[in-house]
């Protein structure tokens, strides 16, 4: 990929209004990494199609039997951390329903997900809407949100979120509390309408429900993770223990339980999908379940699609840093020693095969690696080759805005750091030619 083109830069800070200039600079660039393409370090990847005896995979049983198992086991020991089975006592309740919901469009459900049986105990809310009038059971989507669901729809029925979230008044978050004035504030990210006239059903789940997104989140009273440390009677973090991206996927898998047990949705073509560090956790959450039929990250970059060994925008380093409690402990051991992983992302996106998986960039979003989610895309169509389908099709990261690829898809969207309609419209083209 070209160097990002900023010559125009200073001209922009000379003369266009302000509010040009914090679009801009909201683009999260940190110094003191590296966004040139030149400075990329020589690297050598682990080869998804050989085994850690050094033995070539060469079938599809192979595949399924021996690698996919080992590479899982190296990210859970290494990446992300290990994660417990959905809890015995787990039990879903319908805390609100509006059939008449969007200008009768669509069915809105709330569904408390209760883990253990104590009120008290970890549980969380699930906002599904399901079109009204289709034949039988529609296919889905599934993401966690950054800021309750509230946020996802300006419509009043959603119940406001009171869990602990970052601060944050744009967002309508004062004290840690969202406020009646955060409702819809991220519509932008969840065109609910356009899924629904498309035919699909949306769930989405705050993801500070499961653990709350700071540095002590996991250690929360509220958090699954501390409910199971005490459940299995350990004080400290293990070094292969969960972390939040695991745990908030373990949730994603849970919302998976509930449409098993609920009509509306076919639980057999359910895209999980997630923006960011959500769509870390939407990789992981697909490569961990396998009942997920399609898996859709949107800007996931370090940690996510983007290669580690590219050290190109975020490093290992600076992500275990400045987010603790996010991979499991072990990943700390390859700060600055990205080549020693036993993994790289190209091995996430293969997990998810057979099934289908997107990929998208943004030509702005450096600090996620734009051409390193590209690469790991292509560097994981050996497996789905070998398993008799088509990869990416492409070699080449592509021009913006020209989605490409069939198993693989992927896009390298124009600007910012954001899932905009514009990937939606990707995602939707995309399970249609999958699922329908
Ligand atoms: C930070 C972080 C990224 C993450 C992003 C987000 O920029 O460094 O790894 O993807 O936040 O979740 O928005």
């Amino acid at each position: 990929m070209k160097r990002p083109q900023f010559p125009f830069r200073a001209v922009l800070c000379a003369a266009v209004p302000a509010l040009i200039m914090s679009t801009l600079s909201a683009q999260h660039r940190p110094d003191g990494f590296n966004y040139d393409e030149s400075r990329v370090p020589e690297y050598t990847l682990p080869d998804p199609l050989r085994l850690e005896n050094g033995d070539a995979v060469e079938d599809p049983r192979a595949w399924s039997e021996k690698r996919r198992p080992e590479l899982m086991e190296l990210f859970r020991e290494h990446v992300y951390g290990r994660q417990p089975a959905a809890p015995e006592g787990m039990r879903f309740e319908i805390r609100s329903e509006d059939t008449e919901a969007l200008g009768g469009k669509a069915t809105r459900r709330e569904i408390t997900v209760r883990f253990a049986e104590g009120r008290d105990d970890p549980s969380m809310e699930i906002l599904l809407y399901v079109p009204n009038g289709a034949d039988g059971p529609v296919p889905a989507f599934l993401g966690l949100n950054f800021f309750g669901n509230h946020t996802a729809h300006a419509d009043p029925g959603i119940t406001l979120s009171t869990r602990w979230m970052r601060s944050n008044r744009s967002m309508g978050v004062v004290d840690n509390r969202a406020t009646e004035a955060s409702r819809g504030v991220r519509a932008d990210r969840w065109p609910v309408e356009t899924i629904i006239d498309r035919g699909y059903a949306l769930a989405t789940i705050y993801c500070g429900d499961l653990v709350p997104d700071r540095a002590d989140g996991l250690e929360a009273d509220s958090a699954v993770t501390a409910y199971f440390r005490e459940k299995e009677g350990r004080n400290e973090r293990g070094k292969d223990e969960w972390g939040a991206i695991a745990a908030w996927a373990w949730g994603l898998s849970r919302a998976l339980d509930y449409f098993e047990t609920a009509d509306a949705v076919d639980a057999a073509r359910v895209s999980v999908l997630g923006h960011s560090r959500l769509g870390k956790t939407a990789l992981w959450a697909g490569a961990e379940d396998e009942r997920f039929a399609i898996v859709i990250s949107n800007n996931s970059g370090c940690g996510g699609a983007a290669l580690s060994r590219r050290r190109f925008g975020e490093t290992v380093r600076r992500i275990n840093t400045n987010f603790p409690h996010w991979f499991c402990l072990n990943f700390r051991d390859y700060n600055d020693d990205e080549d020693a992983l036993p993994v790289d992302q190209h091995q996430l996106i293969a997990l998810a095969a057979p099934r289908p998986v997107y990929v998208a960039s943004a030509t702005e979003d450096l600090w996620a690696d734009p051409k390193g989610e590209f690469l790991s895309a292509k560097h994981a169509e050996p497996v789905y080759r070998l398993l008799g389908l088509d990869g990416l099709g492409v070699d080449e990261l592509p021009a913006p805005n020209t989605p490409v690829g069939h198993t693989i898809g992927y896009h390298l969207r124009e600007g910012g750091h954001s899932i905009t309609e514009y990937d939606w419209e990707q995602y939707l083209n995309f399970a249609d030619r999958h699922l329908r």
